[in-house]
């Protein structure tokens, strides 16, 4: 079994495809993960499974593995896992962004229920709920990840890698919304902003529930400062414009109702 603690899950799948479900009663959902490549060993520690889980997932692993064998699997003692997820003071504030950018993800559908690209006011409504995700999502808050918060890992690490891949994926969808407004295509439109909105719901289910709690239960407290330090001078530099941001999905919230996101 000690082979396979090593082993990239991705490989591990290819050759157990069972290993897959077996996951994902954990929820550990490595299958659909486009990068995938971390070791059967790291998956563990990232998800933050208790000892007894941990032990019973193993178990089942190594009897999908060595079917025939009778492989018995140590409990690892580990700390208590918290009942609910508590974030340190500067990936909190990230968190609370998350909630701004979910609040225009919701109003998305009915953006795209109420799309005209014939009339000057339509087109405007798309053009700022784009300005608010190069602005606000990407510009204010991807930056602050990809600048300071991923530097303190290490960026060939798989879950980082995935990260910047939904980051990336995410700005070729607002590209293609961009075209489609100078097409007049509604289709391209709500095709990219759908799609846009699944992936970002989805990228921020993975950070504020795995990627964020893992990252604050490696850093010390010199880096919880440090990190706090840099996010208020991206706040400083960025001054009241993410407040102005958030005012369009106000507004939005005004003409459709406020909405939630649905998972
Ligand atoms: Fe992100
Ligand atoms: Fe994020």
């Amino acid at each position: 079994m000690q082979e396979y603690y090593n082993k990239g899950i991705k490989d591990i799948i290819d050759e157990f495809p069972q290993v897959e479900k077996i996951l994902d009663e954990y929820g550990i959902g490595c299958g659909p993960c486009n990068v995938g490549t971390c070791l059967l060993k790291d998956i563990v520690e990232i998800h933050n499974l208790s000892s007894q889980d941990e032990a019973v997932l193993f178990s089942k692993i190594a009897k999908v593995i060595y079917p025939d064998r009778d492989i018995k699997i140590p409990e690892v003692k580990r700390k208590e896992k918290p009942k609910e997820i508590t974030y340190s003071p500067p990936i909190n504030k990230l968190v609370q962004e998350h909630k701004i950018i979910k609040r225009w993800a919701a109003l998305i559908p009915e953006v795209i229920a109420n799309l005209n690209l014939d009339s000057e006011a339509g087109r405007e409504i798309i053009v700022k709920g784009i300005d608010f995700i190069k602005n606000y999502a990407d510009k204010y808050h991807h930056a602050k990840e990809e600048d300071i918060l991923f530097k303190y890992f290490d960026e060939n690490l798989d879950i980082i890698k995935a990260m910047h891949t939904d980051h990336d994926t995410a700005r070729a969808y607002v590209k293609n919304v961009l075209i489609g407004i100078e097409e007049r295509d509604e289709n391209k439109v709500s095709e990219n902003l759908s799609a846009y909105r699944e992936l970002l719901i989805e990228h921020i289910k993975k950070e504020d529930e795995i990627l964020y709690p893992w990252m604050d239960r490696t850093f010390s407290v010199t880096v919880v400062g440090e990190l706090f330090a840099k996010f208020a001078e991206v706040d400083k530099q960025f001054s009241d414009n993410p407040k102005k941001q958030e005012e369009f999905i106000c507004e939005l919230e005004t003409k459709f109702g406020s909405k939630e996101v649905k998972k």
